[in-house]
């Protein structure tokens, strides 16, 4: 359903207010000022919304996405008045409401326009206690630095991947299941779409993402008859694109055979890797003392990366072989708040089948 009709980007007048509730510093227009504070990753996208009003019909509509560990997430982040929590993947603004709801602040973003205009809509009445920015998760530090700002945030929450609403719409190109031009872009003003990939791309960096962020194992013989099609005609549909990869891999079980191959290349096409190590690398940087850094993954490359991450920054010591004794960590911010990762329970996988593979990961800054 599109939800959007009248004059969306404009600077929210009502966020100043929002500031000095927040206590953030005063006197410079802070969140006046970020319309105008885009820079680095997402450079020229960033846009603050203003609220639909509640006549939409989007605002009462909840069939854009499920949120995965609602709860979980809740209580990992402890929402309160007072607080300032970053979600940096907006989507459907079911985890942000749930954060609103307990009286915490929210600053949101997200890349899609499509979500950023969706939630704002379900979110009407909340506008005080949040602004949505249409921008990469990645540039966060570059958006509050801008507003000159610094450690100031009580948690941030990363949701990985695509929504449910962009994998149904088959414009978006998403998804095997419907037919749809090969594009894969969550940001629509994104240079790279998946046709560019998947015509222009070597073969053998082809097969690298299709193993490397889709694990897909039949992926040099899959990169080799992607070429060779492609040489007759270039792909242009995700139908076309599926019926190929379906030469080569057989159907086994219900999952279709493209299912790793898509997956990669919506890695490769977003740079999601990219901008989860950007966002990882830079956090402890912007959180408070005791705020807590909580990220759902839904496949096992990401988690890694999480999981690596975070057990790298919150051992006291480093121990190597070749060492007499282990050593201070310099890069020692965390406390492990999740030693195992959280997974969803039976009954919400019943409820919500997507939420099998969501991994949830939190860790708290150091005082
Ligand atoms: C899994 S959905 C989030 C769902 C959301 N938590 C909810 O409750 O509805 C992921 C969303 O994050 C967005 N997204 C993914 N990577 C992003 C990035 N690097 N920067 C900004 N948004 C991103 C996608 O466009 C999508 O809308």
């Amino acid at each position: 359903m599109l939800c959007y009709t009248g004059h969306l980007w404009q600077p929210l007048r009502g966020s100043l207010r929002w500031a000095h509730l927040a206590h953030l510093p005063a006197g410079s227009g802070v969140w006046g000022d970020l319309s105008g504070a885009a820079t680095g990753r997402g450079a020229g996208s960033l846009r603050v919304s203003s609220f639909g009003s509640t006549e939409d019909p989007c605002v009462q509509d909840t069939s854009y996405h499920t949120p995965v560990l609602e709860k979980e997430v809740v209580e990992a982040l402890a929402p309160a008045e007072g607080k300032l929590l970053l979600d940096g993947t907006l989507g459907g603004g079911g985890h942000t409401r749930r954060l609103l709801e307990n009286g915490a602040w929210v600053l949101a973003m997200d890349q899609d326009p499509e979500a950023i205009e969706w939630a704002t809509r379900r979110l009407e009445g909340m506008e005080d206690q949040m602004i949505a920015l249409r921008a990469n998760f990645a540039s966060f530090p570059d958006i509050l630095r801008e507003a000159g700002l610094g450690p100031v945030l009580d948690g941030i929450l990363l949701d990985l991947g695509v929504s449910s609403h962009q994998l149904d719409q088959a414009e978006r190109g998403f998804s095997f299941m419907r037919d749809g031009p090969l594009d894969m872009r969550m940001d629509p003003d994104g240079l790279l779409s998946a046709a560019a990939v998947v015509n222009q791309w070597t073969e053998e960096e082809l097969a690298r993402i299709f193993y490397e962020y889709g694990g897909e194992k039949a992926s040099r013989r899959v990169a080799k008859v992607i070429v060779k099609r492609r040489e007759e005609r270039p792909f242009e549909t995700t139908a076309d694109l599926a019926a190929v990869v379906g030469t080569v891999i057989p159907k086994r079980g219900p999952a279709s055979p493209a299912t790793r191959v898509f997956q990669g290349l919506r890695i490769a096409v977003n740079d999601e890797m990219g901008a989860l190590e950007a966002a990882l690398a830079s956090a402890h940087h912007w959180l408070k003392p005791g705020g807590r850094l909580a990220v759902i993954t839904f496949h096992s490359l990401e988690d890694r990366i999480v999981k690596q991450h975070f057990r790298r920054h919150s051992g006291a010591e480093i121990d190597r072989p070749e060492w007499p004794a282990p050593r201070p960590n310099p890069d020692y911010h965390y406390r492990l708040i999740t030693r195992k990762g959280i997974t969803a329970s039976p009954e919400e996988i019943k409820r919500n089948p997507r939420s099998r593979s969501a991994t949830l990961r939190v860790v708290e800054r150091l005082g």
